[in-house]
């Protein structure tokens, strides 16, 4: 049966011989183990692949993706994936990584319904009503951005807080975690300054990141907290 999936399983050899061709044992040698250094959480867009994006070859990255690169407490499934990087991997770095142009942080934005996903989106939309102060004032183009970083700086504070990473940096472990968000239009990922190592550093860098996007200006009644 010819189909346009046939084209893949071509593409699929191409890459295998090439792969092989460039480094002969590549794939003898992933087979044994795989060792990578980094975990990456990120949204299930289809255009912002992992390994691509930071010119890593297969066994160099950790991969978990779901929409709008969300990490919430009672998600079994991200949790586990977490859990299996951090404890029999020892990966040392997790990257949060969202994107600008999110169509699950722009449902959320603009309340859209679009099906069983608008519960999982409601994180988002969580995260859209916590801050709205910080982005009601904005232009609505400008919003959406916003929310994809704040979203991200969220999901690295909900990943540091996991019992997960708790626990390893209570054993002493070296493992951080980092908020990054990448551009469609240019291809660029950019550091979101979210980066947790340890404990005590959870609430004053989380503070710290959130504090990047003011409120709108109301001079005399501004106390700015935490909080919103
Ligand atoms: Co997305």
């Amino acid at each position: 049966m010819s189909s346009e999936l046939d084209v893949l399983l071509a593409n699929n050899r191409r890459w295998a011989a090439a792969t092989e061709q460039r480094e002969p044992g590549f794939f003898t040698r992933l087979a044994q183990q795989q060792s990578p250094k980094y975990m990456w959480i990120g949204c299930a867009d289809s255009r912002v692949p992992a390994n691509e994006i930071t010119g890593l070859d297969p066994g160099e990255v950790f991969v978990h993706r779901n929409v709008a690169n969300v990490v919430v407490h009672s998600d079994l499934n991200a949790l586990s994936t977490v859990q299996f990087a951090v404890e029999h991997l020892k990966v040392e770095h997790i990257m949060v990584v969202g994107h600008h142009g999110c169509a699950g942080v722009r449902a959320a934005m603009r309340g859209l319904r679009v099906g069983l996903a608008d519960n999982w989106l409601r994180h988002v939309h969580d995260v859209r009503l916590r801050h709205r102060k910080r982005l009601d004032h904005l232009p609505p183009e400008v919003q959406e951005d916003i929310l994809c970083e704040m979203n991200v700086i969220e999901q690295v504070g909900n990943v540091a807080l996991s019992t997960v990473i708790q626990d390893a940096w209570a054993r002493g472990q070296p493992v951080s975690v980092h908020g990054w968000v990448y551009g469609l239009k240019d291809g660029l990922l950019k550091d979101l300054q979210v980066s947790m190592d340890r404990p005590e550093a959870v609430v004053p860098v989380f503070s710290a990141a959130l504090k990047r996007y003011p409120r709108m200006a109301n001079p005399g009644t501004e106390t700015d907290t935490d909080t919103d």
